[in-house]
């Protein structure tokens, strides 16, 4: 179903997205059986657009024995969703809800003193104390560290937290060999929280890329997202992508040489040609960045996108093929027939493919097999 709710009947053929979660199922159980430890589902930005429930749901069945998301909103979304295996909000504003969490049996991170005064209040809460291993971004500074630690391990001996894990996260995981500091980092601060008297059973760092690339950072829990729907940021796998997203030619036109094509004429026929009309554009998720690079699958094989993408419309040049209102196009998929890649999108649009996949927009139609 389309996150738009509507009472109009759904035309047979709508901008829609297919999600495969057999393909997240088979990602999941890879990174299950490389992983040294356990593995975190990262469900983040509903499931990196897969569907968050979705896809907590299959990744937990296939193996996985935790669930990550930044918000606590996202968290109780996950619960809601039926999962029962433990669940990690890691981003919260200093006024987050801890009784709504402790309602909801979600582990907390605690970033710094401030979160762990509002967190302890409300306790007993598990948490995992979350160090900045080097993004100069989330998690505590390396020079707070050490008085978090004695605040933790007080607000421990008070019943008011429990102290589960110690969390960081890897800037360059990317490039290979990268990862040395902030494995060291995670490690100190481990042994920091020891010597305060805190025991944390699960030391957690690893993404997608330092799981494939990096075994020594894989400690007792890697957080997998971009893996699970076959995005691999290191660029030595291939996954499996979980989307198809196809869209119905809606209208067809004969132009002659030298016609003006879109907003600002980017683009200018060189011969007469057929022109092609989808019914998607930047709102639905296709970058206009992409623009005068883009391509998508129609009539058996690559066309290029003419001219600038709209708001809810690309323009395809077919050529002097025949191509009729209500055939499909394929703006991306696995690549397995000849059509793009989320990846290729990315490239086209200057970006990552992250940012493909969580910007499809609301009024796509989601079909879940
Ligand atoms: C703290 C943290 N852990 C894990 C992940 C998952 O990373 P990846 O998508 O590379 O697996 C993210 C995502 O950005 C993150 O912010």
């Amino acid at each position: 179903m389309g996150a738009l709710v509507t009472s109009i009947r759904h035309a047979s053929a709508e901008p829609s997205l297919e999600v495969d979660l057999g393909a997240v199922a088979a990602n999941t159980r890879r990174f299950v059986a490389l992983a040294r430890g356990e593995v975190m589902a990262v469900v983040k930005a509903d499931g990196f657009g897969h569907g968050l429930g979705d896809v907590a749901r299959t990744a937990v069945a296939a193996g996985a024995t935790w669930i990550g998301v930044t918000s606590l909103a996202e968290a109780v979304a996950v619960r809601e969703s039926g999962v029962d295996v433990p669940v990690l909000s890691w981003l919260n504003p200093v006024d987050v809800d801890v009784r709504t969490a402790v309602r909801y049996g979600i582990d907390l991170s605690v970033p710094s003193l401030r979160h762990l005064a509002v967190i302890e209040q409300a306790g007993p809460v598990r948490v995992h104390l979350q160090l900045d291993t080097g993004m100069a971004r989330d998690g505590a500074a390396p020079q707070d560290w050490l008085a978090l630690m004695s605040a933790a391990r007080r607000a421990e001996l008070a019943g008011k937290i429990s102290v589960v894990g110690v969390m960081g996260h890897l800037p360059c995981a990317d490039t290979p060999g990268a990862n040395a500091g902030g494995r060291r980092a995670l490690l100190r601060g481990v042994e920091m929280a020891r010597q305060a008297g805190l025991r944390p059973s699960v030391r957690h760092l690893a993404a997608t890329s330092a799981a494939l690339t990096d075994p020594g950072s894989h400690l007792d829990v890697v957080r997998i997202g971009a893996g699970l729907v076959g995005i691999d940021p290191s660029g030595t796998t291939r996954l499996r992508s979980a989307l198809r997203f196809t869209a119905p030619v809606v209208q067809v036109r004969r132009v002659e040489a030298g016609c003006g094509v879109g907003y600002g004429h980017s683009h200018v026929t060189e011969r007469a040609t057929t022109l092609a009309l989808l019914p998607v554009g930047y709102a639905d998720g296709l970058p206009r960045a992409a623009s005068g690079h883009a391509e998508v699958f129609l009539g058996g094989r690559r066309r290029r996108v003419a001219g600038v993408i709209s708001m809810d419309q690309v323009v395809v040049d077919v050529g002097d093929d025949v191509v009729v209102p209500g055939d499909e196009a394929v703006v991306f998929g696995p690549g397995d027939d000849g059509e793009p890649t989320v990846a290729e999108w990315a490239r086209w649009a200057g970006t990552i493919p992250h940012e493909i996949v969580t910007g499809i927009g609301a009024r796509v139609w989601r079909h879940v097999r």
